[in-house]
Formats: structure tokens, sequence, C-alpha cells
């Protein structure tokens, strides 16, 4: 594992020290996350769009951290920072209630086997979790190449009474002006649809913080962490 030392990347202790994302960033803009940022073609050209927000880039794996920050630096943005650290962590023990005006996930691990599923992100358990992360209004981004998810995606956020569909379908394969991300080239150049799903967030409910279960990735809540 390399070390990553760049002015973008914040340790979880600097987080924990400065208190806020706010502090970080030295104001109080808007606050946008993405999960799964891999190498950050998304979040640079995000963030290029949306100078007056804020943007967290998270990923798992510190390559893709290393990489991103390389991104991010060669952008000459000052609106984005990186973390390596687990989505509901983050979620859970960091950005409260109303924190996030948008939340991004663009091609997250498929597990395509049957028996892999429930290794998925998006799940009920989780779409609690982003409620309550989200301020009223906010959105909820996610795509993915692999129908299976998309489809499933759709449906639980169409189902769902607390979120206004941005869409006329559950997904689309029409991406619009969305940012294309690298696994999203990927699977456009082989000539296979995106699922993409845009939500957002309807105003005046109380979302209780949501209890988490172990999950994959998810060493916490435990006593190891
Ligand atoms: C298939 S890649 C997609 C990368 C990028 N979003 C793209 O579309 O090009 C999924 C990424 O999500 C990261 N990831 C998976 N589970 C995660 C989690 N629970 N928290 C944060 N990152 C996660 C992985 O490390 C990986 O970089």
């Amino acid at each position: 594992m390399t070390l990553i030392n760049s002015p973008f990347f914040i340790p979880e202790a600097q987080l924990k020290k400065a208190g806020s994302f706010a502090t970080l960033f030295g104001n109080d803009h808007p606050l946008a996350l993405e999960i799964g940022c891999g190498i950050g073609d998304f979040i640079v050209q995000i963030a290029a769009r949306h100078p007056e927000q804020n943007f967290i880039a998270i990923d798992i794996f510190n390559q893709g951290c290393r990489q991103t920050c390389t991104r991010i630096e060669e952008s000459g943005l000052a609106n984005i920072l990186m973390m390596r650290i687990e989505a509901r962590y983050l979620m859970h023990q960091y950005l409260g209630r109303n924190s996030l005006s948008a939340l991004y996930i663009n091609c997250p691990d498929p597990w395509p086997k049957k028996r892999q599923r429930k290794r998925r992100l998006m799940n009920r358990e989780f779409i609690d979790l982003v409620l309550f992360c989200l301020k009223d209004g906010g959105e909820l981004n996610f795509s993915t190449d692999f129908a299976d998810y998309g489809e499933s995606v759709g449906e639980l956020l169409s189902l769902d009474q607390r979120f206004e569909n941005l869409q006329q379908q559950p997904y689309t394969h029409d991406l619009a002006d969305y940012p294309v991300s690298k696994y999203m080239r990927r699977f456009l150049d082989l000539g296979q649809p995106i699922y993409l799903c845009r939500y957002r967030k309807k105003p005046g409910l109380e979302i209780p913080l949501p209890q988490l279960n172990k999950g994959f990735r998810l060493r916490w809540p435990s006593e190891d962490h």
C-alpha cells in the first residue's frame, strides 16, 4: 500500500479532529458525496460543473484513492476532497442528518451471482441511511451496467414514497448530460446500456438514524474497528 501524500487526501483522524467537512473545505457550501469513485474521472467532471458545491470522493481501495488524488490535483479544482473509507461507516459516523445535497453511486460492484447479491451496497437498509443523510430535495443518483441491479434499484426507489422520481421511468438508458465514469464508458463502448436512476428526497420527512447491521466490507459496528 503506497502512502497517499496529497493535500486533497483526508485521513479519518483529520476529519475527526476538524469536526466537519465545512471546516476542512473552509466554507459551508452544499455537500455532495460520490461512493466508490474508482480512479476519479466522474468526480472531477461533476465538481467542475458545480463550483458552488463541495464534493467528497470515497473509495475503499488505496490505488483508486491515489489515482483520484492525482486527478483532483491535475484538475485544479478546490471543491473536492478524497477519503479512503467505507461508505456506510462514513455516512453513519460522520455525515449527519440532512447533510448531503447529492449522492452519486456509479457502477457499484454488481455481485452478479445469486448467492452474492446480499453483498450489494444498495438495499432497503442502505436506502434508509441515504434518506437520513440527504437534505430535503437532495438527489440520489445511481448508475449500473448490470441489468438485474438497475431493474431492482429502479423498482425499490420508484415504489418508495419518500422519493420523487426525476425521470419518467424507474430507470433510464438515456444519460442526457450525466457525466460518464470509467466503468460506464467501458460498457457504453461495448454497446451495453447503462441503467440510470435519479431520485429526489421529498421535503418534510423525519428519518431516524437507521441501525446498521454488519455488511459486506463493513466491519463496523464491531469491537475491532
Ligand atoms: C466497479 S468499481 C466502479 C468505479 C467507478 N465508480 C466507475 O464507475 O468507474 C466500484 C468501486 O466501488 C468501491 N467500493 C465498493 N464497495 C465500497 C464501499 N462499501 N465503500 C466505498 N467504496 C466501495 C470499489 O473499491 C471500487 O473502486
